[in-house]
């Protein structure tokens, strides 16, 4: 028996890096997952890679057009629909005063509307079925973060729009949660590394060290969260956000 035995999880960005980590362990458990990403061919490659019967949807998360087409296919295909995890994100760093009006909008649209866009999509079918786990990906930059105005601004956002999410939801069988990663290691952090100039395995032993437990976070940390927070035993916690950064948020 798994927690999501009977259950369809849709994880947004779900292709690689975090998103794959929790649409993994959402299979693991028993789940059917459909696994949502910008490349159709990306994203059923990574629905192959969980095994028999879960599905691959190209899908532009900012664009609702395309949402709502994802999501007419996960109930076609999969019979339903029972967790979301708005995971897909992107980001644009730049010091304030060099960052482009695209740069902003291309960050809230992904991060921001992505998630507007896709809650509002599933939670129709959620509402009718007295339903639902959602879980948002914030982030510990949502604090501030030097380089990230735009990704900061749509990552705090994001823990807005959960509360909200959870007090109006709450009534229907809805729990709407946040987590809010610190350092994880992904294509996102190494594309980072890339960027400043430094080897991969140095960025990671220096983000290590800014934490107190001395490591950094994989997939798998975000994926065990959201599978609890997504579990029937977190029925009670509704519109939070976790911090779950090895004790970053303490030290910073
Ligand atoms: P990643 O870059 O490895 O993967 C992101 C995935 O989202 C990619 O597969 C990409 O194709 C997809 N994506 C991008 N734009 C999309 C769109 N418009 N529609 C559909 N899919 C789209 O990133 P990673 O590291 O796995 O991050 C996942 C989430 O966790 C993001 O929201 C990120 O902001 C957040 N996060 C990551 C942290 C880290 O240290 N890696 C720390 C805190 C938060």
């Amino acid at each position: 028996m798994g927690r999501f035995d009977g259950r369809v999880a849709v994880v947004t960005g779900g292709a690689r890096g975090i998103g794959f980590g929790c649409a993994q362990r959402f299979a693991d458990e028993g789940a059917k997952v459909a696994v949502i990403d910008l490349d159709e061919s990306a994203a059923a490659a990574a629905a192959a890679r969980l095994g028999e019967g879960h599905l691959g949807i190209g899908c532009d998360v900012s664009v609702a057009v395309s949402v709502d087409a994802a999501i007419e296919r996960v109930l076609g295909d999969l019979g339903g629909i029972h967790i979301l995890v708005n995971n897909a994100g992107i980001t644009r760093d730049n010091l304030l005063f060099k960052m482009t009006e695209e740069d902003w909008d291309l960050v809230m649209g992904v991060h921001l509307k992505g998630a507007f866009l896709m809650t509002k999509a599933a939670q129709k079918h959620f509402v009718a079925q007295k339903y639902g786990k959602i879980v948002n990906l914030s982030s510990v930059s949502a604090l501030g973060n030097r380089g990230q105005a735009n990704y900061a601004a749509a990552k705090m956002g994001v823990q807005g729009f959960t509360r909200t999410l959870g007090i109006e939801l709450g009534p229907y069988g809805i729990n709407a949660n946040a987590i809010a990663p610190g350092f994880i290691a992904t294509e996102m952090t190494d594309a980072t590394a890339a960027r400043l100039g430094v080897p991969v395995d140095e960025f990671r032993a220096r983000n290590a060290e800014r934490n107190p437990v001395r490591r950094v976070g994989f997939p798998e940390d975000i994926a065990a969260t959201a599978a609890f927070l997504c579990s029937d035993e977190a029925s009670y916690i509704t519109g939070q956000t976790l911090y779950v950064d090895g004790g970053a948020k303490l030290v910073s």
